[in-house]
């Protein structure tokens, strides 16, 4: 299980895998009883690795080469075992010495018994309040806890703290089924404990997640796994029966679905580059009951996909860094590098700038990230703007979040809900 472990997070690390590709694999590789524990190792190794990577160069004489990084993996793994999850001594340093041969480094069993012994003979190592250095203090890197700083100067400790802690699992209702309350006693028929998802219409946050399979009415289409500020986009986009529809980068589909579920006689189009996520949208929607038309296309180039109609609605839930998700995809810390911002803030212009000549007049765009950073949001929205005076903004008049330029930015954490930006723009008529 360790050496399962530390390599899904060697890949991470040391490959740039994401997390969402290296583990489901894993986690199918080994007892259905065991993958708890390897879930929890490998998110929870992820969450904390730069910290724990700090107090290794505190205890070791010599870092480990690059070629180990397997074990640099185990290491964080045998550290969090000891940090959070109150793992008895003797077990941790069994398993993880243990795991060095599976590893095929026999060698490093000395090396892995004497480190997770010191911390065991003093486990205030691992108290971040000891911690001088900022990115072991907040296991996040230096250059994401001072653009997040910068942006959000009187938050930033929030949201990086919010970014540590395990986000809880929320359900969408399948409207069309049935309404919030009676779902939610369904559940408690079932043993399980909800509470309604604050600002959204038909969400509900479980009090311990469970097997999607564990979920009543799950394979008849009655409820979906969606974060609650991703609930909020169906509702801010407020599309009406018949309206012609894009959801522009629709993989994996949770916002398609609940365009749908919420709204009868859309004519939507669900399209996306990734053919593999576009997959996903397809099961989803064969789950829940619904149909759009599902494209394979590279939305920048409407000529090779567009047919010249326009829409009423478009959503774009634009690619971005997903620093608002941190939470539930912690491997974004390793993963995202500084200049990445600058790309994806250049990307979500041009994307900006191609769907917003495929709205029909009067109609809205909702312009969408799971990102806190403001490059990709607000100013991105300004750029636009001032080259756009037949856009308008629609402000939302909501109580979640925070006034963001032209939109408004809900943080990770609050509101129990994932970090998101949404800003509402209606195509207006400047001819009188
Ligand atoms: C934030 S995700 C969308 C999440 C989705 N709306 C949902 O709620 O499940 C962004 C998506 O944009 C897609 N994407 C990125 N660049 C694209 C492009 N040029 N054309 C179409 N889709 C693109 C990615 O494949 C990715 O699936």
């Amino acid at each position: 299980m360790r050496a399962e472990a530390a390599r899904v997070i060697a890949a991470v690390v040391g490959r740039g895998a994401s997390l969402s590709t290296v583990l489901p694999p894993a986690l199918a590789a080994v007892a259905p009883a065991e993958r708890g524990l390897l879930q929890q190792l490998c998110y929870g190794s992820l969450r904390f690795g730069l910290r724990y990577r700090a107090v290794l160069g505190e205890l070791m004489s010599r870092p480990l080469k690059a070629r180990d990084v397997d074990l640099e993996a185990l290491l964080w793994v045998g550290l969090h075992q000891i940090d959070a999850l109150g793992m008895p001594p003797h077990a941790v340093v069994h398993a993880t010495v243990g795991a060095c041969r599976l590893l095929g480094k026999d060698w490093a069993r000395g090396l892995v018994n004497g480190v997770l012994r010191n911390v065991l003979r003093d486990s205030a190592v691992l108290d971040p309040e000891r911690m001088s250095d900022v990115q072991a203090r907040h296991a996040h890197p230096d250059w994401l806890i001072t653009q997040i700083r910068h942006d959000w100067p009187a938050h930033w400790e929030a949201i990086l703290a919010a970014n540590n802690r395990q986000a809880p699992m929320t359900l969408r209702v399948n409207a069309r089924h049935m309404d919030r309350a009676a779902y939610a006693a369904r559940l408690r028929d079932d043993g399980l404990e909800s509470h309604p998802a604050p600002h959204t219409e038909t969400g509900l946050i479980l009090a311990s997640p469970v097997a999607v399979d564990q979920l009543p009415g799950f394979q008849q289409g009655w409820v979906s796994v969606q974060d609650s500020a991703a609930q909020l986009a169906a509702p801010l986009l407020d599309a009406a029966p018949g309206m012609r529809v894009l959801d522009a980068c629709a993989a994996p589909g949770g916002k398609t679905a609940h365009l749908l579920e919420r709204t009868t006689d859309l004519d939507l189009v669900a399209l996306d580059i990734d053919s593999a996520r576009l997959q996903r949208v397809q099961d989803t929607l064969s789950r829940l009951g619904l149909t759009a038309e599902i494209r394979c296309a590279d939305l920048s180039m409407p000529e090779t996909w567009h047919d010249g109609r326009p829409f009423d609605r478009i959503l774009l839930d634009a690619p971005c860094s997903a620093t608002g998700v941190i939470r539930r995809h912690p491997d974004i810390k390793l993963l995202r590098r500084p200049a990445d911002i600058t790309n994806l803030a250049g990307r979500q212009q041009a994307l900006l700038e191609t769907t917003w000549n495929l709205l029909a007049p009067d109609g809205v765009l909702l312009y969408a990230t799971c990102a806190v950073l403001r490059a990709e949001n607000e100013a991105v929205l300004s750029a636009f703007l001032a080259g756009h005076p037949e856009a308008v903004v629609e402000p939302l008049v909501t109580t979640w979040g925070h006034l963001a330029g032209a939109g408004r930015q809900n943080l990770p954490g609050e509101d129990e809900a994932d970090g998101f930006f949404y800003a509402r723009l209606r195509r207006v008529s400047l001819h009188r």
